[in-house]
């Protein structure tokens, strides 16, 4: 087997000037991580090998040495600072006692696993800059390992390949058009000599895609679209004949598509399935949002968005599709964690081999992994926008939710989703698929004066629809009460829920079971949990001081068990929803923290931060400026400082800022783009000067509303 991967290695090598791939890697931790040992991770549950754990991804592990009984005496055995501030989604990957974890802007960490001492730490250097590229923060979700060499994705677009023992680059590709608004968060997955990634942006309008790297050269194998060529012709890639087959006639032939890409962007799920030989993969939902600006002629599926796909691993050709959300106007992602698990749901009861999927439209999935036929759904959350699913499992929508042009419409579950990239795991043992689930509502309604071309997001709705237009007295809590997370342990086969938790916020972290019955979740207000899968009673927890959203693993070494989980607070959670802040954890650096039995190591208090003050000078500004900049800022502001000027601590809070007490400052900052190194870039091609005047005006009238309201806190710690 290894023979045989360096023999091909060394003659593709042979064609190529420059290509390092006969470079001997295989005495490098991780050396010997192929296909095979992947596929049967299973088997040795002392590594964590890849984003899910192996290739059927379902975060469960064999190992038992924490048990239900001694799982009170977990404390920390060590903790490393990733040294970024914002959001940390990674899933860490441990092979041959050392982990591989990435923090904020792609930078990856590798460290003893036993101890947390840092061996290196690579930074991709990517342009902050390119945090206005992004819906979500400058997360990252973490990395691949394959025969010595691991793999990142950066935000910037770019795939790395990294020597595994010291960091040094080995190749780097730039996978997408970086004059376009792409970025990368998910974590590429590596088989047969393959290295997969995808790319996101489909709230600022581009065109979705997969693609197949060689892991020694890093020639580019194959190429996937999940939407149509803007003028439906051949792109020479491997889904050519299936968009012709299935996809062009699924959209018109004007409307933003055409200039902007439609969108299903995968920039989360994709899986290999050893037993099909295929990889399956999650898209994105469609861009812009609003249909109507979208494909303004057309009616029909706009396929690929928010479908599941199996691509030929070898040639990426097409093998089958299933599109959960058609026509999607929503934001109804179908990227999020794809499961693969042997389940009872056959004729007579039979075994098959079936995907599991909570995609952000509220439908829980069973699909046949072998043809993407619909074996079974349900409703896992509460929803607005459709009935229930056919015999086919297609939507049975409820009309009107596509009159919003007409009316307002109040869309369940959220363009968040019911269930965002928070993974999902899958327990053999109980036979229950743990989603971190959310409870959230949004208004969706046309935007007066149509589509309107913002720096960042570009969706075709009304931004501030649904807000109230100044900040409140007392709506707050109510706003905040709207919103909620759940644990749900979910039966696939009888598609009932056998246990719930509610936690106060959306967005609480991935999961992990284990061997013994435990369950670990972490929420976002910074508690780490051990739950009974069985009955979902608590067993064990600790406050970690910092918001968690990521996943928890486990791992062993020396005859130790350890599990281990990320921390940090921002995402799309922090960033876009500022106003759930006082719920959640205090703003901190990433942090990964270790336990074991027995251990005692201490919590990391936060950092010292200023939570909120009094604006620091008069309000100004006619209710007129002020309405208008409540548009101005919902339209271009809001998705990183906060709805309503409320911010979550990722960025700097308006509303009290010295730079809004000063005309000039403020303009040296939004419009000359002086803090653009840091993230915050100009907005002078999408602002007039008069327009950015009356966004201070909205967000300092805010600043002293909620003086007025006692909705102010001083510095804390
Ligand atoms: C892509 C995300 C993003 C968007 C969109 C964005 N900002 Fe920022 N903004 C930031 C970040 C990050 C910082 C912090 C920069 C730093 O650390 O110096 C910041 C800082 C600022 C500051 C400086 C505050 C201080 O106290 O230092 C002002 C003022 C500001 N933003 C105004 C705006 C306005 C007005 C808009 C909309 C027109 C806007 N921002 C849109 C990310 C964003």
């Amino acid at each position: 087997m290894k023979a045989l991967h360096w023999f091909s290695a060394m003659a593709a090598c042979a064609a190529l000037a420059g290509c390092s791939g006969g470079a001997d890697y295989s005495g490098n931790p991780g050396g010997d991580v192929d296909t095979a040992r992947i596929s049967a991770a299973g088997k040795t549950p002392g590594d964590w090998l890849s984003y899910g754990g192996g290739y059927e991804e379902q975060r469960f592990s064999k190992l038992a040495q924490i048990t239900p009984e001694n799982v009170g005496k977990l404390g920390v055995a060590w903790s490393y600072d990733l040294k970024t501030s914002h959001g940390v989604e990674a899933t860490p990957i441990v092979v041959d006692g050392v982990m591989y974890v990435t923090g904020a802007w792609s930078i990856v960490s590798a460290l003893d696993a036993k101890t947390g001492k840092e061996l290196w730490v690579y930074d991709p250097q990517v342009p902050k800059e390119t945090l206005a590229k992004g819906c979500c923060d400058a997360v990252n979700r973490g990395v691949a390992v394959y025969e010595g060499k691991v793999f990142v994705g950066t935000y910037d677009g770019r795939l790395v390949a990294l020597n595994s023992k010291d960091g040094s680059v080995i190749w780097e590709k730039v996978t997408v058009d970086q004059s376009k608004p792409y970025t990368i968060t998910g974590a590429p997955r590596a088989f047969k000599d393959k290295v997969i990634i995808g790319n996101g942006g489909s709230e600022l309008g581009v065109r979705g895609y997969v693609t197949a790297y060689n892991t020694n050269t890093g020639e580019e194998e194959w190429r996937f679209y999940f939407t149509p060529n803007p003028k439906k012709k051949p792109d020479g890639a491997a889904s050519d004949s299936a968009l012709a087959k299935f996809a062009n006639a699924s959209w018109g032939d004007s409307g933003a598509w055409t200039t902007q890409g439609g969108g299903a962007t995968a920039w989360d799920s994709m899986i290999y399935d050893e037993v099909n030989d295929q990889v399956i993969v999650g898209t994105g939902n469609s861009s812009p949002w609003n249909g109507k600006i979208r494909d303004p002629e057309g009616n029909g599926d706009n396929l690929f968005v928010s479908s599941v796909l199996a691509l030929d691993a070898d040639s990426g050709e097409y093998k089958w599709h299933f599109q959960e959300t058609p026509r999607d106007i929503l934001d109804y992602t179908a990227v999020q964690t794809l499961i693969l698990a042997d389940l009872p749901v056959g004729a007579e009861g039979k075994s098959k081999r079936v995907i599991m999927h909570a995609p952000k439209n509220g439908f829980f999935y069973v699909l046949d992994a072998a043809t993407g036929k619909f074996v079974s759904g349900k409703a896992y959350s509460a929803q607005t926008w459709a009935t229930g699913l056919d015999a086919n499992g297609r939507p049975i929508e409820n009309p009107a939710m596509r009159q919003f042009d007409k009316k307002p419409f109040l869309a369940v579950p959220a363009p968040a989703g019911a269930h965002n990239w928070n993974p999902m795991g899958f327990s053999p043992k109980t036979g229950l698929a743990y989603i971190p689930a959310n409870n959230m509502a949004q208004m969706v309604q046309e935007r007066p004066g149509g589509i309107k071309e913002t720096l960042k997001w570009n969706v075709g709705y009304d931004m501030a629809g649904g807000l109230p237009p100044a900040y409140p007295a007392g709506a707050l809590p109510g706003i905040r009460a709207s919103v909620k997370g759940e644990l749900i342990a979910w039966d696939p086969v009888t598609h009932k829920p056998r246990w719930k938790r509610e936690y106060p916020t959306p967005f609480n972290g991935g999961v992990l079971t284990t061997e013994t019955n435990l369950l670990f979740q972490g929420d976002t207000m910074g508690t780490f949990r051990a739950f009974n899968a069985a009955d979902g009673s608590e067993l064990w927890s600790m406050n970690l001081k910092s918001g968690i959203q990521a996943a928890p693993i486990t791992y062993e070494i020396d005859g130790e068990q350890y599990v281990a989980i990320a921390t940090g607070w921002g995402t799309s959670w922090a960033l876009n929803w500022g106003f759930a802040w006082d719920k959640a954890a205090a703003p901190d650096i990433g942090r990964v923290y270790v336990f074991k039995l027995g251990a005692n190591g201490k919590i990391v208090d936060p950092m010292q931060y200023v939570i909120v003050e009094e604006p620091k000078t008069k309000s100004f500004g006619t209710p007129a400026q002020i309405a208008a900049g409540f548009q101005n800022y919902s339209e271009n502001c809001m998705v990183c400082h906060g709805p309503l000027a409320i911010s979550s601590g990722v960025t700097p809070d308006l509303r009290w800022s010295g730079v809004s007490a000063d005309k000039d400052s403020w303009n040296q900052v939004v419009r000359e783009g002086i803090l653009a190194g840091n993230g915050m870039v100009s907005f002078k091609g999408q602002l007039t000067p008069e327009e950015a005047e009356s966004i201070r005006a909205y967000v300092l009238d805010q600043g002293w509303m909620a003086v007025r309201n006692g909705d102010v806190r001083k510095a804390s710690k």
